[in-house]
């Protein structure tokens, strides 16, 4: 290197490269003050901070000259410094918890890039980090942290597997428009108004349902895109109203093969940021799914299955069974809790009945069950006096229970039974610790659910709705009895089965696709199921309903949640820590102060009038 190209060298080493190899060599650092520590021995330890790690300088005031000194004395945390020295062997012994904690720097060098005024809290000192909406307010700042720069990371690695497995796989990356017309996905749309066409407006996608379909009429074969997607949805802790998907769409194929390439995905993901081995994945039906979990994204990690006995609590004489078994499609359900006497206090279940509540169920009947002086079983307290002994009996051997488990009830109809119940089931894991931890064994639990049913009835208003979205397609079997389907038939439409598949990851829907329909018939019967006249079909899905009369290929897909994969990986359950610059709980950014009012001209041009906010 010439002296010239020297001099401009900005750096020789990152703050995390260095080891006892280099020991004896010289090295030019750049990057964050992330601590200043002066122990009064004559030496000055300052911690250098990059995106890749943390190296210690020392500055020794025996040595060093004056001026380097009162340039090191006047460093404050987050200050953008140079510094050059040679590197030795760490003199205060080495510091495992650093990577180049066997070696310092001792600074010769101090060039000053850049003073930082006091930042609102350190991004070196994890002990003191202040609440969620400081840290999104000065999010530069939080992404400083180690942590952070860790999910960026597992985030970068994820994307690039991603685009090289699905490469090796034969598909092709393609961009799919940002401004295009509303795709149900079943959530609000965000609008944007048209400047050139007044009083038109287009929609962000919700994902690119339609487009990926299209590019399989077109002949693209296999497609993917790593694609933001836009949803006007409540939020929640794994919610955000922009989202990343990796959207899969592929010709040809049976529901088994995608499921067979989505989970060589996310094996070799696993793998290759983990280091794990996924060495199965379930497949169970969404009936079994919601029979045993109450729930099609069921966490198969920590047991309390469901267990139908509307059988025997029609045997018994409590009003809340015999109401609910009273209503359509209604059940009482059961839940052992084993060994959950000791550990299910009083407070704690009288607390389930309230927690149920929210969720719309009447309430969580208990019973422990006991053992008789002749060491027989019996159920103590709660509900134990609604049941004869032949009736108990029988509900002890359905329930398998033993000495010192607890029964929690749930009865209503089964959609309202099974959400309850299925929630209950998490938090009593939660009160009772049952959850395995990071490093266990049966840590990662992954399933997909197959089967789901074509639609779903919607009591409020009265109509059937798609369970996944419109273009998902009856199961080969059913396609017969659903052409012939009457629309006012609701117990034949609901036994209709799609070719539907979500993957679950320890209770989290981690993606979601189907088999599609590829004809033009299916498509619109589809569309006169669910209420859409075709008048309305035309004016919507004209484009795609015209597409598939030219030659639509049978395909199917499948997108993953891409902040959710990173989420898990990451070991995070806020999705927030996992983006770059998220949305908070009410759709805000907080540090760009967006969304905020626009300039009454812009609105103007885009001939959109308003009127300020509805009165409170
Ligand atoms: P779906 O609506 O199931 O399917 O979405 C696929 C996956 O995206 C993730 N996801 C979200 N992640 C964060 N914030 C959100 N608001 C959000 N909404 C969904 C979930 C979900 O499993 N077009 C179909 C896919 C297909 O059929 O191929 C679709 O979007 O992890």
């Amino acid at each position: 290197m010439s002296s010239v190209a020297a001099a401009h060298v900005s750096r020789t080493h990152t703050c995390g490269a260095l080891r006892t190899d280099h020991v004896g060599g010289r090295a030019t650092l750049v990057g964050w003050v992330n601590s200043y520590r002066d122990h009064g021995t004559g030496l000055v330890f300052i911690d250098l901070r990059d995106r890749f790690g943390v190296t210690q300088l020392v500055f020794d005031r025996e040595d060093a000259s004056q001026e380097l000194l009162q340039a090191a004395d006047a460093l404050r945390s987050e200050d953008v410094i140079r510094v050059s020295g040679p590197v030795r062997t760490r003199e205060g012994g080495s510091n495992p918890k650093l990577e180049t904690g066997a070696i310092e720097v001792v600074a010769e060098e101090l060039e000053v890039l850049n003073k930082a005024t006091t930042p609102p809290f350190q991004p070196g000192d994890t002990s003191n980090l202040p609440g969620e909406e400081t840290r999104l307010k000065h999010r530069y700042l939080d992404l400083r942290r180690q942590e952070m720069q860790g999910h960026l990371m597992t985030r970068h690695r994820a994307s690039k597997v991603a685009r090289d497995y699905f490469d090796e796989n034969g598909f092709i990356e393609v961009e799919t428009p940002v401004l295009c017309k509303s795709t149900p996905e079943g959530a609000r749309d965000f609008l944007v108004p048209s400047r050139l066409t007044p009083g038109g407006w287009y929609a962000l996608p919700q994902s690119p349902q339609i487009f990926k379909q299209l590019l399989m009429v077109a002949g693209c074969d296999r497609y993917m895109q790593i694609v933001k997607c836009f949803r006007d949805e409540d939020l929640r802790a794994d919610r955000q109203p922009e989202f990343t998907q990796i959207d899969l769409e592929l010709s040809f194929v049976s529901r088994d093969e995608v499921i067979e390439i989505c989970s060589g995905y996310l094996t070799r993901l696993w793998k290759e940021t983990l280091g794990y081995d996924i060495t199965s994945m379930d497949v169970i039906s969404y009936q079994d799914a919601v029979d045993r979990y109450g729930i099609d994204r069921p966490d198969r990690r920590i047991g309390l299955e469901l267990v139908d006995i509307s059988d025997i609590a029609a045997k018994t004489d409590f009003k809340v069974f015999s109401d609910a078994l009273a209503k359509r499609q209604g059940v009482v359900k059961a839940i052992r809790v084993p060994g959950g006497a000791d550990k299910l206090t009083r407070k704690l279940t009288d607390g389930y009945t309230e927690f149920v509540k929210q969720f719309g169920a009447g309430g969580a009947p208990v019973t422990k069950i006991v053992s008789m002086p002749d060491g027989g079983l019996t159920f103590q307290g709660g509900i134990a006096k609604f049941f004869v002994p032949s009736v108990r009996d029988e509900l002890i051997s359905r329930m398998q229970a033993k000495v010192g488990d607890v029964l929690i009830f749930g009865a209503d109809t089964h959609a309202m039974a099974s959400k309850a119940l299925a929630e209950l089931r998490l938090k009593v894991a939660r009160d009772l610790d049952l959850y395995p931890k990071p490093g266990d064994a049966n840590f990662w639990n992954f399933c997909w659910v197959v089967d789901f049913p074509m639609f779903e009835y919607d009591e409020e208003t009265q109509r059937f709705y798609s369970m996944h979205h419109p273009f998902t397609g009856p199961r080969a079997d059913h396609l017969a009895s659903f052409m012939a389907a009457d629309p006012s038939d609701r117990d034949a439409l609901e036994g209709i089965v799609t070719d539907g598949y979500d993957i679950v990851c320890n209770g989290s829907e981690i993606g979601g696709g189907s088999i599609r329909i590829h004809r033009q018939d299916v498509q619109s019967k589809v569309f006169e199921l669910l209420g859409i006249g075709k008048e309305e079909a035309r004016e919507k899905f004209g484009f795609l309903l015209d597409a598939l009369r030219y030659g639509a290929p049978p395909h199917g897909g499948l997108a993953f949640g891409f902040d959710r994969l990173v989420m898990h990986l990451s070991g995070t359950d806020n999705i927030r820590d996992v983006i770059a610059f998220p949305k908070t709980q009410t759709g805000a950014d907080i540090m760009s102060d967006s969304p905020g009012p626009v300039d009454p001209k812009q609105l103007e041009e885009l001939f959109v009038k308003n009127d300020g906010l509805p009165e409170a």
